[in-house]
């Protein structure tokens, strides 16, 4: 039995796009008209199809907002974001209320925002929100050839804590062209994450992340490595966004069951991202293969 609890506090809600426009050759940056209250950074809405053939609701993370909107960041990966592709200004667009567990704020002075591929939106709203509460934020994010949110992060955060790890060589060149004060590094999160930060170093800090499964993992082992007493405690607090696949999105079908580990007991239950998540303890979860 996985532990995912109804969410009844869910609702349905007819809507407004503001602007849908693209970003790259397949990710869209998608601003909806929204009274519904502030985010938490790793919180994610569901969106409806309104179409009797696709009745789930797909889930896309809040990457920024403010009075009376939000802004999605998302991919076009099978039909229905191929569907969201097509809306343009003025469309409705129904949407639920805000659903899950955020990242929780950072009790220490700096914060690490890493992100891979469409996992880096909801990062961005943890580094942006970070750095308004005074921390200092230094944000990894990595995509195979084409970035996004490269300028919204050095406006956030400043350009100079801004690196950003490339799968593609070809095309680093020209990005350093047009983003100078931004470091590149051909590879992924953590390779960058190797270079900048000295093994030795001893101040702790936490780690907000998102992306692909491969990089969250490795993160996990990254972080395992910064245990100076041996304890099984890194001076690393990390948290992972999980962005499983979904049916319901508030409770009800169990289609999003991860495996989550109890650091104290070592009792491993299956728990309802949606309902539970999709932010966890970066020790807690319980990565196979
Ligand atoms: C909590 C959460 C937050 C998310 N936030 C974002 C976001 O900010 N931006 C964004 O672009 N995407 C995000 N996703 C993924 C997004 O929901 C899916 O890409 C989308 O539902 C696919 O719908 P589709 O109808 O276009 O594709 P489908 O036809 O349903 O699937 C097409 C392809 O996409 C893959 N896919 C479907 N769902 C997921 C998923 N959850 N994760 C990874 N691959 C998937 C399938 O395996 C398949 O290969 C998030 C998912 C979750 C669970
Ligand atoms: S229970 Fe999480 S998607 Fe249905």
């Amino acid at each position: 039995m996985a532990d995912a609890p109804y969410r009844a506090d869910v609702r349905r809600f007819s809507t407004r796009v503001l602007s849908n426009t693209q970003l790259t050759s397949n990710i869209y940056d998608l601003r909806i008209e929204y009274a519904e209250g502030a985010f938490l950074p790793g919180q994610f809405v569901n969106l409806y199809l309104n179409r009797a053939d696709r009745l789930l609701p797909r889930p896309i993370s809040v990457a920024d907002g403010g009075e009376g909107w939000i802004r999605l960041i998302y991919a076009v990966v099978g039909k229905g974001t191929e569907i969201f592709s097509r809306l343009n200004p003025g469309d409705a667009l129904d949407v639920s209320t805000l659903i899950g567990n955020g990242f929780k704020p950072s009790p220490h002075g700096t914060v690490y925002a890493v992100g891979g591929g469409v996992g880096v939106p909801p990062v961005f709203a943890a580094a942006k929100k970070e750095a308004a509460r005074g921390k200092r934020v230094v944000a990894v994010v990595g995509f195979r050839a084409e970035p996004i949110l490269l300028d919204d992060f050095a406006g956030a955060i400043g350009a100079e804590n801004v690196y950003c790890a490339i799968e593609d060589a070809s095309v680093i060149p020209a990005l350093e062209a047009r983003y100078p004060e931004i470091r590149f590094a051909l590879g992924n999160v953590v390779t960058i994450l190797s270079q900048i930060i000295p093994a030795e170093a001893d101040e702790k800090a936490f780690m907000a992340a998102c992306g692909p499964t491969p990089m969250l993992k490795a993160l996990q082992e990254y972080v395992k490595a910064f245990d100076p007493e041996n304890d099984g405690r890194s001076r690393f607090e990390l948290q992972l966004s999980l962005e499983e696949r979904m049916g319901c999105g508030f409770g009800c079908c169990a289609g999003c069951v991860t495996q989550i580990r109890d650091p104290q007991t070592g009792t491993v239950r299956r728990v309802g991202v949606c309902s539970l998540g999709p932010v966890f303890a970066g020790e807690t979860v319980v990565f196979y293969g």
